[in-house]
């Protein structure tokens, strides 16, 4: 079964070498044709109130969690954002003026990512924003970008209300640079299978959107797929003792016990669950990778992502190698993709050619972009579409294990 998934990825990396354009992440911005850009200049179209403003930096915000309960989301998300403006600021720019970023921590948690995208816009003044990495703080920030008309591209949230109003439709300025959760979901129902799992329980956390919709995502797809779910437990996110549950895990015999969660809850179930001698295999989601994620309360699980820094593309390598460059560290999903979103953001304004949010959601609609985490191009709600990867928690180390195409 393991030689099926890992055969569908060797094909997959084959093909995606094929297509992929062998272009350095410091060239980034200048495959977005700058021709285009001044020609969309028009002084008739600029409002006259633009034009002293057009020598001012472009304000961009930065929606992290730095404190909270997740703060590597926050200081990953910030870093991979900072590098892409660094870079364009290095070339000069876009529009030929200055990227400034302001950074506010949003804490993972709507009350505080509302006060913060609040703060960006009415005080900072800012018209574009990068964030946040929750789902459960991007969703309420969404409804202030809509309602303000200002841009936003999450790097990160994967629950599909983050783009979409009520009836299905994308909000005009919202975007997002990952895959959205009923894919992340059927990825990792998709791989249990073929590995021969039949029973799944499920722990999750109801109050916390990402998880929510995680769960169904997973449920859905197992059960299609022919598994059967044996338990389903809710917690919240005070929680800390999961004995009990645990102790119905044990009991239904479950070959997998899906836990959808952050890696701050992953840490404390898993311990508790090895402690309990549970035998059934932890998956869980994105929400696992943390350079905190206890990896011998891990241990054995796996884990749906966005990305693998051993996928061996050329522009993935690149990225790898200047990120440590410059932190020291191994790039996780979340600074990739707020790299790739910030660059997204910033070609979409040069592609528009003015600083008008309006214009800059139209060209980022259709921009076609080859990001480090896969090419991107929008679809009609605003979410692209791209391949997860599978990892493995294994004696102390994250391993890539195998590629899921939409
Ligand atoms: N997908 C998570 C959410 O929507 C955030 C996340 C992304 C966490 C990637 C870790 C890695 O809340």
């Amino acid at each position: 079964m393991k030689s099926r998934v890992l055969l569908s990825f060797v094909l997959l990396v084959t093909l995606v070498l094929a297509a992929c354009q062998p272009a350095a992440p410091t060239e980034a911005p200048a495959a977005e044709q700058p021709t285009k850009a001044p020609a969309a200049e028009q002084p008739t179209e600029a409002p006259a109130a633009e034009q002293p403003a057009s020598t001012e930096p472009i304000k961009i915000a930065m929606l992290v969690p730095l404190s909270g309960p997740v703060p590597t989301f926050g200081v990953s998300t910030r870093d991979g954002g900072m590098l892409a403006v660094e870079e364009w600021n290095a070339k000069g720019g876009v529009l030929g003026r200055k990227i400034e970023a302001v950074v506010e921590d949003s804490q993972c948690t709507p009350d505080p990512a509302v006060n913060a995208a609040n703060k960006v816009i009415d005080t900072d003044k800012v018209k574009y924003i990068v964030g946040e990495t929750c789902s459960s703080a991007s969703i309420p920030v969404s409804e202030i970008a809509e309602e303000k008309g200002i841009v936003q591209i999450s790097p990160t949230s994967t629950n599909p209300t983050v783009t979409t109003k009520a009836d299905g439709t994308a909000k005009k300025f919202v975007f997002r640079a990952c895959f959205i959760d009923p894919f992340q979901g059927l990825a990792m129902a998709k791989f249990a299978t073929e590995k021969g799992y039949k029973t799944a329980f499920i722990m999750l956390d109801q109050g916390n959107d990402y998880v929510r919709g995680l769960a169904e995502a997973f449920e859905k797809s197992f059960t299609e797929l022919g598994g059967k779910i044996v338990g389903k437990e809710t917690y919240t996110s005070q929680d800390t003792d999961f004995s009990a549950i645990l102790t119905k895990v044990a009991e239904s015999k479950a070959e997998v016990l899906y836990l959808p969660d952050y890696y701050n809850i992953v840490n404390l179930v898993g311990a508790q669950a090895k402690e309990k001698g549970v035998t059934a295999v932890m998956m869980g989601g994105d929400g696992w990778d943390s350079a905190d994620l206890d990896l011998k309360a891990a241990d054995g699980g796996f884990f749906s992502n966005h990305y693998s820094p051993e996928d061996t593309r050329p522009i993935v390598q690149d990225w790898v190698k200047n990120y440590n460059a410059k932190f020291g560290s191994t790039p996780d999903a979340l600074a990739t993709l707020a790299y790739d979103a910030t660059n997204i953001l910033l070609a979409s304004i040069e592609k528009a050619g003015v600083d008008d949010p309006v214009k800059v959601a139209e060209a980022m609609a259709s921009i076609e972009w080859e990001g480090v985490s896969g090419k991107i191009t929008f679809d009609e709600q605003h979410n692209p579409i791209k391949s997860a990867a599978v990892l493995q928690v294994k004696d102390g180390k994250v391993s890539f294990v195998a590629s899921v195409a939409p």
